[in-house]
């Protein structure tokens, strides 16, 4: 199966996110990626529960929702009513993530935890069995346009050596810092999901860049 490519509309240009929008939907995204922000969990806001429901209703492709908030048990239903397909929470917001992610998955989306940079992949060997994607974050969350900690190449090929031990069936998502320079060392190490942001929209060539990262 080739990458899937989710770009994150972070980037976008929210004067005319309509547009954006079906310039992703002309290409060859697969998924798209909504960055929610809190201010608390992250030094940053970004959008809410309104601007998910509207991309939902201006695109088909599947969102890959991503909560940079804390207290996302309360937001769970919210986000599958505004039209999230892939729900991801941040292990560092979850004092019961086991309890979480089983409630994403009872809503009928898919469950996605993410893991911040300093936190070892080896924390989710007890939570693997119940969810769909992990989404390794390569830079500290809160901004687009950050560099690529390459440390977390480290952690994703530790990761699929987890997954393949277990014989689950999980994505493997990365998240900050994606371009054309490092795609092929992400998917040589194991990712085959890759969120990008800047890369994407601040190229001369969205659709190209899209095309490009697909490889
Ligand atoms: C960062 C977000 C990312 C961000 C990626 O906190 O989670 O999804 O939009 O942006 P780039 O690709 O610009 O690093
Ligand atoms: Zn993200």
């Amino acid at each position: 199966m080739s990458i899937i490519i989710s770009p994150s509309i972070l980037s976008a240009d929210f004067g005319n996110l309509a547009k954006d929008i079906e310039m992703l939907n002309e290409s060859e995204a697969d998924w798209i990626h909504c960055d929610i922000m809190d201010g608390v969990f992250v030094p940053n806001l970004s959008f809410g529960l309104p601007v998910v429901k509207k991309v939902r209703e201006l695109t088909k492709k599947p969102l890959d929702v991503h909560l940079m908030i804390i207290e996302p048990d309360k937001y769970l239903k919210s986000f599958r009513e505004a039209g999230a397909d892939i729900l991801t929470v941040q292990y560092e917001a979850c004092n019961h993530l086991n309890r979480t992610v089983a409630a994403i998955r009872d809503l009928g989306m898919k469950a996605g935890v993410a893991l911040n940079p300093h936190t070892p992949v080896a924390l989710l060997k007890n939570t693997l069995p119940f969810i769909d994607m992990v989404l390794i974050m390569s830079v500290n969350p809160g901004f687009g346009g950050q560099s690529f900690i390459a440390d977390s190449l480290g952690k994703v090929a530790e990761l699929g050596t987890m997954i393949d031990k277990g014989g689950y069936d999980i994505i493997i998502e990365v998240d900050g810092g994606v371009n054309l320079d490092n795609v092929k060392l992400l998917t040589d190490a194991g990712a085959n999901a890759l969120v990008a942001g800047n890369s994407v929209f601040n190229s001369d060539n969205p659709r190209k860049t899209i095309k490009m990262l697909k490889g």
